[in-house]
C-alpha cells in the first residue's frame, strides 16, 4: 500500500510515481514540472513515459526550449505556452544572453472547443476607447465593435507573466512561484475540478490548489520535500481566500 496523507482536499503520495499514476483515474488537469535531466541535482533524472500514464485533457509542463525541443509527449496535441518572466538569471554565461525566463507549455488531448477553459484577467487595463474592426472570415467573421476601458478595469492576461524566483524563502532548489502556477491551475481547472501533479516537489501546485479551491493529488518520492509539501499545503489551508470557491 502506497503511503498517503490526506490535507483539506489533496491527497498527497510519498511515492515514485511511476508506481502510483495508472491507479489514479481521471482528472481535470496536469501541472508539472518534471525532472529534465539537466542539472547536477541528484533526483534531476529524466523520467521516460510518465505522460502516457496521466488521465486529462491538460497538461501543463514546466521546462526550458532545450528540453521541449528534445522532448514531445506522446499522446497529447501543443495548444500554447506562456513564459515566465524572473527577476534574476539561472546563469550568468558570458557567452549568451541572461536567461530570465522559463516557459510553461500546454498540451491537450480530446476537442478543443469541448475543454473546460477559463479566460484570465489582470485588473491594470489603462483607460483607452478601443474600435474593433470587423474581422476576417478565418477568424469567425466577428463585427466591428467599440468599447472604453478604464484605468484598473480587466484585461486578458498576457502570455508573458513576471513573478519573483522564491530564492530567499524557497524549500526546493526549483521552486516555481505560486504566482506563476495559480493561473494555469484556474485557466484549466474549474472551481472544485481535480488537478494532479506527479513531480510535486515542494507541492507548489497543490498550494496554489489549496488557495483558490481546487482539489489536488500529488506525487514526491523524496521525504525530505514530501514534507515540506505537506507543511505548505496545510499551511496554505489556514490562509485560503474562503470567497475564491471552495471545495465541498
Ligand atoms: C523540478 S522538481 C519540482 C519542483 C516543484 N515545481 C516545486 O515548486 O517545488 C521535480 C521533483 O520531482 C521529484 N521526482 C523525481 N523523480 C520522481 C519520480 N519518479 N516520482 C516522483 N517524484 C519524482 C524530485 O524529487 C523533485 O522534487
Amino acid at each position: 500500500m502506497t503511503e498517503h496523507v490526506t490535507i483539506g482536499s489533496c491527497i498527497l503520495y510519498l511515492a515514485d510515481c511511476r508506481d502510483v499514476l495508472a491507479s489514479i483515474g481521471r482528472v481535470d488537469a496536469c501541472i508539472t514540472d518534471p525532472p529534465y535531466g539537466v542539472t547536477a541535482l541528484e533526483w534531476d533524472k529524466q523520467i521516460r513515459g510518465w505522460e502516457k500514464l496521466i488521465d486529462a485533457p491538460h497538461l501543463w509542463c514546466f521546462g526550458s526550449l532545450r528540453f521541449f525541443l528534445g522532448w514531445k509527449p506522446e499522446g497529447w496535441r501543443y495548444a500554447q505556452e506562456i513564459v515566465w518572466e524572473k527577476h534574476n538569471g539561472s546563469n550568468n554565461l558570458s557567452d549568451r544572453f541572461r536567461r530570465v525566463h522559463e516557459l510553461a507549455v500546454h498540451f491537450y488531448r480530446g476537442e478543443w472547443a469541448e475543454l473546460h477553459k477559463e479566460t484570465i484577467y489582470t485588473h491594470d487595463a489603462t483607460a483607452r476607447a478601443v474600435r474593433r474592426k470587423a474581422r476576417p472570415p478565418h477568424f469567425g467573421n466577428i463585427g466591428p465593435s467599440s468599447y472604453v476601458s478604464e484605468d484598473g478595469g480587466p484585461r486578458m492576461m498576457r502570455s508573458v507573466i513576471y513573478a519573483p524566483s522564491c530564492h530567499g524563502e524557497a524549500v526546493h532548489p526549483t521552486q516555481k512561484p505560486v504566482e506563476i502556477v495559480s493561473p494555469l491551475v484556474q485557466y484549466s481547472a474549474a472551481p472544485g475540478a481535480t488537478v494532479l501533479d506527479p513531480f510535486m516537489g515542494s507541492g507548489t501546485t497543490g498550494v496554489a490548489c489549496a488557495k483558490i479551491g481546487r482539489r489536488f493529488i500529488g506525487i514526491e518520492n523524496d521525504p525530505g520535500y514530501f514534507d515540506a509539501a505537506c507543511r505548505r499545503i496545510e499551511e496554505a489551508y489556514s490562509q485560503a481566500d474562503l470567497f475564491a470557491g471552495g471545495v465541498a
